[in-house]
């Protein structure tokens, strides 16, 4: 069978992995600014203060998504432009850049998706407690209603926060990414409220500063749980596992979702938490659990899980086994099932359609001798994922769009320049863009409505 007919074919970037100009028309500094420039914190001490130069290059870059014929483009805003101390009045050429991207992106037929937050803080708001000081709900509303009066016409999809796990766990919890804490458990489930109450205030002002109907969501991720095999009793065994949340991380999908579709924490979690939660009021819950239009989810991996004996969710050790496919990044082991199961189980948990607001590949890609970019590893993974995001439809599982990650190649966070992502191959020395051959294999199977795969 096919996709379906209005199926969203779309790529996807963030704001600091790509803009550059980190100094430039007033944006004021953020975490991931302050981060990079600590020395040993990025691979060789990379930073994303150059990048890909989007900033400067966006119309070159509109032309290359209008080559490749995207119907749709995932982009954040950097909340450092529009408000450089986190606060207070909007700087105007910060919202001229976005106002100019998203008409390019109109005349060039592309629907601009936009994320509020996708990881750079101002600064000042960090300096503030960041996510530990309850104000940033209203700060972050402020920001919202902002950028709705601004966009508010043109843009109708948006996605408050990208991937709170890593906000939170990589941030605050690991400390491997910007601001780079290692905060008690306790201080984490806070910073979690707070983030969930920031997202719920972002909804309404999204609503009511846009004009007419606009589709909102928030894009989660976690690690896939893939049945080891199809039985029903492994089945429900990774079903059960993918939404537990008893482990002390960050990543436990459920504490996230469930909030907002269901509006109250995930008992599992508030019993094995127990004095670590924070005070949370049903008014909180009633803000957190405004009503969202689609599940956006970012899928790359997963593990194999299996029921035991007693029928308990046991994961496979060594995930796929030694030697298994991945990608340059440690974590991004090849799981071409990953998107079918988060699919399936996420639609039947939460009842709304889903989107893939990221799904990727990352390689040392480089530029041959016959000046184009050969990478079959990137179409092969492309074409096995979606094919498992294809049998999901098939089976009227509600998948209604797919974003690949990234239109370009970009600053990959703590492992800077290293791994590439993109359908577009960046020279950062030049900034010379080289469409890969994926690049085109992606124009190919968009033309066909998805029927080439
Ligand atoms: C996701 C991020 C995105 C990119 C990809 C590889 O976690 O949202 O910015 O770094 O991973």
């Amino acid at each position: 069978m096919s996709f379906p007919k209005n199926f969203v074919w779309g790529a996807a970037a963030a704001a600091y992995q790509i803009e550059g100009a980190w100094n430039v028309d007033g944006r004021g500094p953020s975490i991931w600014d302050v981060f990079s420039q600590e020395p040993g914190k990025i691979f060789e001490n990379h930073n994303g203060n150059v990048a890909c130069d989007h900033y400067h290059r966006w119309r070159e870059d509109i032309g290359l998504m209008r080559d490749l014929g995207l119907k749709a483009y995932r982009l954040s805003l950097a909340w450092p432009r529009i408000q450089p101390t986190g606060t207070g009045k909007p700087n105007a050429k910060g919202l001229a850049f976005y106002d100019r991207l998203v008409d390019g992106l109109l005349e060039a037929g592309i629907t601009p998706w936009v994320t509020l937050y996708h990881w750079d803080m101002p600064q000042a708001l960090q300096q503030r407690g960041g996510f530990l000081n309850r104000e940033m709900v209203e700060w972050f509303g402020d920001y919202a209603e902002i950028v709705a009066a601004r966009l508010g016409d043109r843009v109708k999809h948006w996605m408050t926060f990208n991937e709170p796990p890593v906000v939170m766990g990589l941030g605050y919890h690991e400390g491997k990414f910007a601001p780079g804490l290692k905060l008690p458990f306790a201080d984490c489930l806070l910073g979690a409220h707070h983030l969930l109450m920031a997202h719920g205030r972002g909804v309404q002002a999204l609503r009511a500063g846009c004009t007419g109907p606009v589709k909102i969501s928030l894009a989660h991720t976690s690690r896939e749980r893939i049945p080891a095999t199809e039985s029903k009793r492994d089945i429900e065994a990774a079903r059960h596992d993918y939404f537990a949340s008893t482990e002390r991380v960050m990543w436990n999908l459920s504490w996230w979702a469930d909030p907002i579709m269901f509006g109250h924490y995930p008992a599992d979690g508030v019993k094995a938490f127990g004095a670590d939660m924070p005070k949370v009021t049903a008014a909180d819950l009633k803000l957190i659990a405004q009503k969202i239009d689609f599940l956006a989810y970012n899928c790359y991996s997963g593990w194999q899980v299996r029921a035991d004996a007693k029928g308990n969710a046991e994961r496979l050790p060594g995930g796929w086994g030694t030697g298994n496919p991945r990608g340059t990044l440690s974590w991004l082991e090849i799981a071409p099932e990953a998107p079918y199961w988060a699919a399936r189980f996420q639609a039947q948990r939460y009842g709304l359609p889903l989107v893939f607001s990221e799904n990727g590949y990352c390689n040392t890609d480089f530029v041959h001798l016959d000046g184009k970019v050969h990478d079959p590893q990137r179409i092969d993974f492309m074409a096995r994922y979606l094919r498992a995001i294809r049998r999901a439809t098939d089976e009227g599982v509600p998948v209604a769009g797919y974003f690949y990650w990234s239109i370009m190649d970009n600053f990959e966070w703590a492992e800077g320049y290293k791994d590439r992502f993109g359908l577009v191959h960046v020279d950062y020395q030049t900034q010379k863009r080289t469409p890969k051959d994926s690049f085109y294999w992606y124009r190919d199977f968009i033309r066909s409505g998805g029927a080439k795969l």
